[in-house]
Formats: C-alpha cells, structure tokens, sequence
C-alpha cells in the first residue's frame, strides 16, 4: 500500500524528484571526491612543498565544494517541494473521500480516525517521501562508493571496513528491533490520548454536572502516564543509542590511526591517503546509519499508509447516479412502498414495511415513542441512508436515481440535534441559497421567529456564529436551521422534533408563519407534542418501527389506541403542572 500511494502520487512530480536524485548524485560524488584531493594536497603538494600543486589541486577543491553546497541546497529544496506536494495531494484525496461518504461510512469509521487519517498519517508518509528523497541516492552510493575510494587509498587498512560496517550495522539494527514496537504502541497511545481528550472537550459540561471532574481526570492522568512510558522508553533507546554509535565511531578512528600509523612508519602508506581513509570509513559509517534510520521509519509510514488506503479504497455506500439520468420529479410527492431499513451491524430492522404518501400543500406529521425510528425515517428522504428494501420516491422518481444535487435543491431538513457552521448568521442562511438577498434571509427569519435576536446581535445577519453554533442558545439554534430551511424554499421540508425546543407561545406562532411559505410544499414533522400537529393533513403514529396507525387527529383519537395513550399521557402531564 505504501509504495502503491507513494508512486501513485508521486506522478506528478516526476521533474522534481528526477532534479532531487540527480542533485544528491552530484553532491554525493561531490563529498566522495574531496577527501581524495585533500590527500593529494597532502602527500604530493606539503611533502614534497609544492606551492603550485597545492594551488592548482585547491582551487580544484574549492570549486567541488562549492558545487557540493549548492546542489545539497538545491536537492533539500526541492526534497521538501516534492513531499509536501505529495502530503497536500494525499490529504486532499483523503477528504474528498471523506466527503462522498455517506453517513453509514462514516459511521464505521468514525468522525476521530478520519481526522488522524487525513493529517497525522498523512504526514507519517510524507515524512518518509522527504528522508527517501535525500538518502535513497546518497546513502548507498556513499556506502559503496566509500568502500571503493577508501581501497583506493589504502587496500591493506579494508579490513577496517570490514570489521566497522557490520559491528555499527548490528548495535543500530538491534536498537531499531526494540524502538519498533515501542513507536507503534506511541502512535496508539496518542490515539488513545486525542480519544480521551475529545470526548471531554465536548462533554465538559456534563462532566462539570455530574462532578466528575476527578475521574475523568485520573482517565486522562492514565492515557497520559501511559503515552509518557512509552515515550520514556524510546528516549532511553536514544540515549544509548549516540553513546553508542559514538563509540564505534571512535573506536573506528583510533583503530585507523594505531594501524595506519604503523603502516605509515612502515612507508606503506602516506599520511594524506590515511586521513582520506579515516574520512572515507566515516563516511560510510554515517551513510549505514542513515540508511538503517530510514528502515526504521517504514514499517511505521507502511501502518498510516495502510490506514489511508482504507479510506480512499472505501467505496462509498451510495453512489451518485448520473445527474444525466434526465428524470425530474413532477412534484414534491414524497411516498414510502413496503420500506425497510436496519443500521449496518444492527440485528434487525429499525423500520419495518413503512408505506405512506405525503403531499404537495399537506403536513405530514409523525409521532411515536422515543426510538421509534423517526429520525431514522426522515433520514431516508434525503438518502443519507439507503433503504434496505422498498423505495422512497419523490414525484414518482426513486430517491436513487436523483442526483445528490437535485437531492438537495428538492428537500430542506431541520435536524433534530440543529448544526450550524463557523461563520456568520447569514453565511450559514444560504447553505441551501447560496445567491439569497439580504431581504430574502430577513423574510426567513422573520417566519421563524428568529428576526428579533438576530437583530439583537452585534452586527445581525454578520454577526459571528461559532462552529457548532455553540455561541447561540439551544432555542435559538434551532430556529437559526429552520430559517435555513425556509431560505432554500425547497418543495419538501422535513422538520424532526424541530419546535420542542421553543415555548409553546412561539411554537404556535411559528407555525402559523410557516403557513405562506409551505402552502405549496410537502412537510413533514415529527413532533413530540400532540398540541404541534392536531391539525395535519394526516397523523402517522410510528411504533416500534411500524406504521402503527394513519389518520387526522380527530380520527386517530377514535381509532388508535397508541395515539389515546400518546395524548392522554401528555393532558395528565399538563393537568399535573
Ligand atoms: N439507531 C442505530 N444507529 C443509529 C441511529 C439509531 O442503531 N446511528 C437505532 C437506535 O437504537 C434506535 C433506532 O435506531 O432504537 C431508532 O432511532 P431514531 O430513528 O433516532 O429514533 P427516534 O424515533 O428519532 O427517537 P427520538 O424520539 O429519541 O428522536
Ligand atoms: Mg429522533
């Protein structure tokens, strides 16, 4: 899967990453070529005090160093050029994912991965793009290379090589065995930390309720204890770990020098040649470092790359027909045949053989017990679920064969829990009418008894509306969806539960104000209230995910006995206040 993302995305960029290979060739063979004419400065140009040599040789060498400087540069540029382009292509490819989910999808992931996907993962895989860039050229050729100009120097001192290379491989191939598992349990502590943390940001409230202050913070004291374990460990790796490689390195100098210097006594070897060896083994020695340190980021780029794939191989659960299909609804009928529908994972159905018609200039209310299956109900209108069996059709045409955009341009929905978005009060108005005049919105307010408090508020139809739209009350929120619902003038509205929230006094008048604008259209409401929908066209009393009775008010009392029981609760409830 890693490599399959990173060829993937890294078509693009073939120039720039070309450009980086051939730049970290350049300033490879740069760095390989110095320590060789350092010793000829050496053994050729000071021995025998050569000033000419020394000149000619050193201007040469300046002249590689130069080089060297300003392909490094150039080839770390344009390094990090390319893996941030991959990383702001994979995260654009993981949200617009995201976005053709359905609810189901998302579901089955949830909201918290999703968000880890999309940015920490991402940047796991772009971090290994960018360390593959600079030492995927440089570090082999520098070993092998290495091990050939130090030949050159001085073949009888290669057993140095030979010892050195394997010894460092083994101390950091060790430490890497033990700092593997210990950087995988860390990425699943942060998860666990960032789970903790936002369950109790967005439940701080109940937490302050229900004082629960002290245990949630010895939950989070846990995660954070534990992350910090982990985190100990791998700092106590590292620790040993430059000590360590810092010994072997030395080790390797001092060994260059007591078996060198006695060549050099001997007249083997000349003291330049022995410095470029020196030079040379060091070298290597850093190049299998690095080389063993990009291993190690692998296996933990090969998990979030894995974790990516499964959100851009996610076929979302419904697929967009083609906008083409040229069916258009005639009207805003909305009618149920024989549906069904259960939640994936779910035993059985939530909804069972619900069949019914709502009709243009008609209200259509629906009432049952709590988890009855309401919202579920409504939710299928707009096919943010698809229906297990039966159909949905609207003005005749099956809700699959509509695009999501004629979805929407048909149906406006106030959900029962009212989400607004950061943004200002008229941003979030034309959602659904993105080119509504300022008139328009006023009108959609005034209807839904939002007029006063917005204008109440510093800056009105601009003033600031925080994510969530936390910054209003419950009340006011809710009001603030239906006003954006009213503003789109759709053919369907569907409201759930949307007037339980406002006192009665405003309810009623809400009500009488929706009149005008939805004289034309379908609605549907699901209401708690009995007092919200006495005088629908029609009643539909859900029951345990069953049409349990159809019928107007008058008619249902005679007839249902779920419907007696549903208003007689509530007139003992309102005799006992
Ligand atoms: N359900 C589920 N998964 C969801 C949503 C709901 O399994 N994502 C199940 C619940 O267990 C519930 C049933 O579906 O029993 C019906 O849920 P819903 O349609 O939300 O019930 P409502 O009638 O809307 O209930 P309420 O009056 O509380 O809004
Ligand atoms: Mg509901």
């Amino acid at each position: 899967m890693l490599m399959k993302l990173i060829m993937k995305h890294s078509k693009p960029y073939i120039g720039w990453i070309c450009a980086v290979l051939v730049l970290q060739l350049l300033t490879t063979i740069a760095t390989l070529y110095l320590p060789s004419l350092n010793a000829r400065i050496i053994d050729k140009g000071v021995t025998l005090g050569d000033v000419d040599f020394i000149w000619s040789t050193g201007r040469v060498m300046l002249a590689v160093a130069f080089v060297q400087v300003l392909t490094a540069v150039a080839a770390v540029y344009f390094g990090a050029k390319t893996a941030m382009a991959i990383g702001r292509d994979l995260r654009r490819e993981v949200f617009s994912s995201v976005t053709k989910f359905s609810a189901q999808d998302v579901n089955k992931f949830g909201a918290a991965t999703l968000i880890t996907r999309g940015t920490n993962d991402v940047q796991q895989v772009q971090m290994l793009v960018l360390m593959g860039l600079n030492f995927m050229v440089s570090a082999p050729i520098m070993c092998i290379g290495g091990v050939i100009m130090a030949l050159r120097e001085d073949p009888g001192l290669s057993w140095l090589v030979w010892v050195s290379v394997p010894v460092l491989f083994v101390v950091v191939g060790i430490l890497v065995f033990f700092l593997m598992p210990l950087f995988r349990e860390m990425q699943e502590r942060i998860d666990a930390i960032n789970g903790v943390l936002r369950e109790q940001i967005t439940g701080l409230r109940v937490v302050r309720a229900f004082v629960r202050e002290k245990h949630e913070t010895e939950r989070f004291e846990d995660a954070n204890q534990k992350l910090t374990r982990v985190g100990v460990r791998v700092g106590n790796l590292f620790v040993l770990m430059f000590p360590l490689i810092g010994m072997i390195l030395h080790i390797a100098t001092a060994a260059v020098l007591w078996f060198g210097g006695h060549r050099v006594d001997a007249g083997l070897v000349q003291v330049g040649a022995l410095t470029a060896f020196l030079q040379y083994l060091l070298q290597i020695l850093m190049a299998v470092m690095m080389g063993t340190f990009m291993a190690m980021m692998i296996p933990r780029a090969m998990v979030c790359a894995d974790r990516i794939g499964e959100v851009l191989d996610t076929t979302p659960s419904m697929v967009d027909p083609d906008t083409d299909s040229g069916t258009t609804p005639v009207d805003g009928t909305v009618a149920f045949n024989n549906v069904s529908f259960g939640y994936e994972g779910a035993e059985s159905h939530v909804l069972s053989n619900i069949s019914f018609t709502a009709r243009p200039g008609q209200t259509t209310a629906i009432i049952g017990s709590t988890g009855a299956g309401k919202t579920t109900l409504l939710n299928l209108i707009p096919r943010l679920y698809e229906a297990s069996e039966g159909a949905i059709t609207i003005g005749g045409v099956p809700v699959s064969e509509l695009s999501r955009a004629q979805l929407s341009s048909l149906v406006a929905a106030v959900p029962q829990r009212p989400y607004l978005f950061s943004g200002t009060v008229a941003s979030n108005l034309r959602f659904g009418a993105t080119d509504a005049t300022e008139d328009e919105l006023w009108d959609a307010l005034t209807i839904a008894q939002a007029k006063d408090f917005v204008s109440e508020r510093e800056g009105g139809l601009e003033s600031t509306v925080s994510q969530g739209g936390t910054n209003v009350s419950g009340g006011q929120r809710q009001r603030l969806c239906i006003a954006r619902a009213i503003a789109a003038r759709p053919s369907i509205y569907l409201f759930d539960d949307s007037f339980s929230a406002l006192d009665v006094a405003t309810d009623a008048r809400l009500r009488a104000a929706l009149q005008e604008p939805t004289k034309d259209a379908t609605v549907i409401i699901v209401a708690q209230r009995v007092s919200t929908i006495t005088e629908a066209d029609q009643i539909i009393v859900l029951d345990d995910g069953q049409v349990s009775a159809v019928g107007t008010h008058s008619e249902l009392l005679e007839s249902s006995a779920t419907y007696q029981e549903i208003v007689q609760s509530q007139l003992s409830a309102q005799e006992a206040a």
